[in-house]
């Protein structure tokens, strides 16, 4: 798979490090290393599977994969700075079903083979730096990083959309999470510099400039550190709501509901309300970035959140009290970002606001005796590509 993107240096230390891990494990060289990032959803939330539009870019954090070829399936991975070591054997040179982080491993070698890209065992360190549970995607990082390295070793030149669906398979029927493609899409095929506008039905896209410098602005990440509560069985039960609503409406997906289309059940109208909204607040946003105006779409931002909150039920007091203390203190605009319930928030602030408002986060999480949140400042960064 062809690399997409010129290399970025962090993504280099990442590989070198997963590279080293690899030798002292196994004691050869590696064949390569590829890596694969996390993301943070600029707008569109629970689009993706209503067939609407999401808008992410890339985060300089990345899942790097060292790998070769090799007889046997083995695999060893180091998180967080080396704090922990797993190793593990899948038995036998066919791919056992295996549970906890080994399953994005072994779930994308059974998916590439279920869409006709067969691929034998592989010798497989990782090193990640995506945040774990802060809703950043580590788990697609994982996965898109071992997909691209399986493709590449394995001989399979495959369309990044595709491979987005791959790896957006493995994660539903391998490790039996019900999400949409959104994840896997803003790792394999996000661009440095940009924000992907993406249409989720088709995966047609386009690379939107994201420059934050000329206008003096930053986007602040705020990781709430919040377990994510009841996560799994919620998301699931939005997206039951959605097909309930298109079933009920004679759609396919919610994006074709007509605007004025409204549902007896308050519920099912609420969550209508947050999909169709949301798409058209992803328009907006696109054309107002489009027309080189980043600050104009922070109340897009913000009307977002509130439609999450309210209308999809889905943040959660952490994140809500992080968007609040950010625009109380002059964030232009803040929302949830990613699945919700828990994880991660943006905030878009003035560079010289920025002080101010990652004190007033810290200070509304602590009267409040919530987690302290860990804040950093966002670019977009290159999505997987071949480091080493
Ligand atoms: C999670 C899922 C995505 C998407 C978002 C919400 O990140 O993995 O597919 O549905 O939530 O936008």
């Amino acid at each position: 798979m062809p690399a997409h993107n010129t290399p970025d240096p962090h993504a280099e230390a990442l590989a070198r490090t997963a590279a080293e891990a690899f030798r002292t494990v196994y004691g050869e060289e590696p064949e390569g290393v590829w890596a694969a990032p996390g993301r943070v959803n600029l707008i569109g939330e629970h689009t993706d599977y209503n067939d609407g539009f999401v808008m992410p870019f890339a985060l300089p954090f990345y899942a790097a994969a060292a790998a070769s070829k090799s007889e046997t399936w083995e695999f060893h991975s180091t998180y967080d700075g080396g704090s922990t070591v797993r190793s593990g054997r899948l038995d036998g040179p066919a791919v056992q079903r295996v549970d906890g982080w080994a399953a994005y491993l072994a779930g994308v070698a059974w998916a590439l083979g279920e869409s006709g890209y067969p691929v034998g065992p592989v010798r497989i360190a990782l090193y990640s730096d995506v945040p774990h549970g802060a809703g950043l995607s580590s788990s697609a990082a994982l996965e898109c990083a071992a997909l691209i390295a399986l493709a590449d070793l394995y001989g399979h030149e495959i369309d990044r959309a595709e491979a987005a669906r791959i790896a957006q398979l493995a994660e539903n029927e391998y490790v039996g999470a019900p999400t949409g493609v959104l994840d896997q899409s803003a790792s394999l095929l996000c661009s440095e510099g940009n924000v992907m506008f993406m249409d989720c039905r088709d995966l047609s896209r386009e690379q939107v400039p994201f420059d934050l410098g000329p206008e003096g602005l930053t986007m602040l990440v705020v990781d709430t550190r919040a377990p994510h509560r009841h996560a799994d069985g919620e998301y699931g039960a939005r997206r039951a709501d959605c097909e309930e609503a298109a079933r009920l409406l004679g759609v396919s997906h919610l994006r074709d509901a007509p605007a004025d289309a409204t549902l007896a059940d308050d519920r099912l109208n609420r969550r209508m309300r947050h999909v169709l909204s949301e798409n058209e607040r992803v328009q907006a946003t696109v054309s107002i970035l489009k027309g080189g105006n980043v600050s104009g779409i922070g109340d897009l931002l913000t009307a977002s959140h509130v439609s999450l909150r309210d209308d999809y039920e889905v943040s959660s007091v952490e994140l809500d009290s992080a968007v609040d203390a950010a625009l109380g203190a002059g964030a232009l605009g803040a929302r949830m970002t990613g699945g919700g319930f828990g994880g991660s928030a943006i905030a878009l602030v003035r560079v010289e606001d920025a002080p101010k408002v990652e004190t007033a986060v810290l200070e509304a999480a602590a009267k409040a005796d919530l987690p302290e949140p860990r804040i950093f400042t966002a670019r977009a960064a290159a999505g997987a590509h071949r480091v080493l």
